[in-house]
């Protein structure tokens, strides 16, 4: 393949919305179709369950513990040389739970993109759902962006909403919002591949 869209994935918990692209890949044979394939499952935390869900997908994985390194910069940079020794061309996070330097950031620039679990702009930061729950919301949902250095903001690529329902708690409500991340970031990841040259 002479122009091969390699992407890099970045976990921190049980990579369910990380499965979901690398299944999407297989069974639509991105690689047959764009040329792309998950290369590396990549995680900041050692007991992931993620890693295991991409070993049994055939995919590389690689642990890199953020709590050995002193310092955000320190870390981000040595993980840009593992994302990079991949030549990445996307990165996705998919519940990778680290604030990125603006450095991490600009560097992959047009190639990095995110899922948070609420319809942005609203309810950026942590405990969405509840969130959500607390301000009356009739709909809740999740959004895949591209990301920038300010934290869930940057363009918009896809969204998805379902409803909030009468005695919905936060894991309930999570759950729905959940099943629409599993469609809505394999779409997005094959919708970017798209449009590229
Ligand atoms: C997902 O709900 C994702 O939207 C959220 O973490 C969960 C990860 O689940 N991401 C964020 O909150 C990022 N700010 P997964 O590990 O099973 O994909």
């Amino acid at each position: 393949m002479p122009n091969p869209k390699n992407i890099v994935i970045l976990i921190s918990g049980s990579g369910s919305n990380m499965a979901s692209i690398v299944q999407a890949a297989q069974l639509q044979d991105w690689h047959q179709q764009f040329g792309a394939s998950v290369v590396a499952v990549i995680s900041n935390r050692p007991g992931a369950a993620g890693l295991q869900r991409a070993t049994s997908l055939g995919v590389t994985t690689q642990l890199l513990d953020h709590r050995a390194f002193n310092s955000r910069e320190a870390f981000d940079a040595a993980l840009m040389q593992q994302v990079d020794s991949y030549q990445p061309a996307l990165v996705v996070l998919a519940g990778f739970m680290r604030i990125l330097t603006p450095g991490f950031v600009d560097h992959y620039t047009g190639r990095l993109i995110n899922i948070h679990p609420s319809l942005l702009p609203a309810f950026t930061g942590i405990n969405t759902h509840q969130r959500a729950i607390n301000a009356g919301c009739l709909e809740a949902g999740c959004t895949v962006h591209q990301v920038t250095a300010e934290l869930d903001h940057g363009p918009i690529l896809a969204q998805a909403a379902v409803p909030v329902l009468p005695g919905d708690t936060a894991d309930t409500l999570a759950a729905r919002v959940l099943v629409q991340e599993h469609m809505l970031y394999p779409q997005a990841v094959r919708a970017w591949l798209q449009s590229q040259p």
